[in-house]
């Protein structure tokens, strides 16, 4: 894992943009997996700036979200149908045939899931997954126990996700959806490249269990030790309670210095 600790979200959010974007300028047709939450908003905020200013071009990118709630219309103000189109699709040119997110109901599910996974094969499979992490060490909605070889399928979601997600449904947690379909964490295993992504305190626990604990269901993000390309792109509150930050910094600054060599 590459760990890369910057001093402030608005920098992490910035690096992980760029990492992106690099991406997309060597390959036009990128199929990237996305996240929603708050962890993500300023990477998708830097991109529509790099889309603006820059000109970066999204018309042949693919996307693939991670999840969408179950029981509330793909319309609700927090469905995440409606997070991506505010905070991306509507604010760059990704072609809305190649957008991606899971449907919201359970009627069919089954089949819909199965179907989900095919595109993401079709597609020629993700290239870089974008990635929030939930304070229990979710990642998706995949919750602690869920099978680390877990597919696209319908999930229960943990009390401590529904708490977390409760402010956007008036605050109570009877008003949050109790399910939603996620990518499995099999699924995000087989993209190319997963970008971690975190910010905060709150977060460092999961930050800590994930990068340096066991693998193990409980934390299903720790199964990322064994992807080959994971970038842990994080602040320093949430690396706050890693125990080796000395060294990544270290081997984040070796990696900066031979880009610069090679330039
Ligand atoms: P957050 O959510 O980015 O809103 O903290 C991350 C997650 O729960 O996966």
């Amino acid at each position: 894992m590459e760990i890369v600790i910057q001093p402030t979200y608005a920098r992490l959010a910035e690096v992980a943009a760029e990492i992106i974007r690099d991406a997309l300028l060597k390959k036009p047709n990128l199929v990237l997996g996305l996240a929603t939450g708050s962890t993500p908003i300023g990477v998708y905020e830097a991109l529509v700036e790099m889309h603006k200013t820059d000109g970066l071009d999204f018309s042949g990118v693919t996307t693939f979200n991670l999840d969408e709630y179950v029981g509330i219309p793909s319309d609700h103000p927090y469905s995440y149908h409606t997070f991506m189109e505010t905070h991306l699709f509507s604010l760059i040119n990704i072609p809305p045939e190649n957008r991606h997110i899971p449907q919201s109901t359970a009627v069919g599910h089954v089949g819909f899931c199965e179907r989900y996974e095919a595109a993401i094969v079709a597609a020629g499979g993700i290239d870089i997954q974008v990635l929030g992490i939930g304070k229990d060490g979710h990642i998706g909605f995949n919750e602690p126990s869920s099978s680390l070889g877990s597919r696209t399928r319908i999930k229960t979601l943990a009390r401590s996700t529904l708490e977390a997600n409760a402010p956007h449904f008036g605050g109570t947690i009877d008003a949050v959806p109790k399910m939603a379909i996620t990518m499995g964490v099999g699924t995000i295993m087989e993209a190319n490249q997963c970008l971690l992504l975190a910010s905060g305190e709150s977060k460092a626990a999961a930050i800590a269990n994930a990068v340096e604990g066991p693998i193990t269901a409980e934390v299903p993000a720790s199964v990322l030790q064994m992807h080959p390309q994971t970038v842990v792109v994080i602040d320093e509150a949430a690396a706050s309670q890693l125990k080796r930050i000395d060294y990544y910094k270290e081997v984040y600054a070796n990696k900066l210095e031979l880009l610069d060599q090679e330039i």
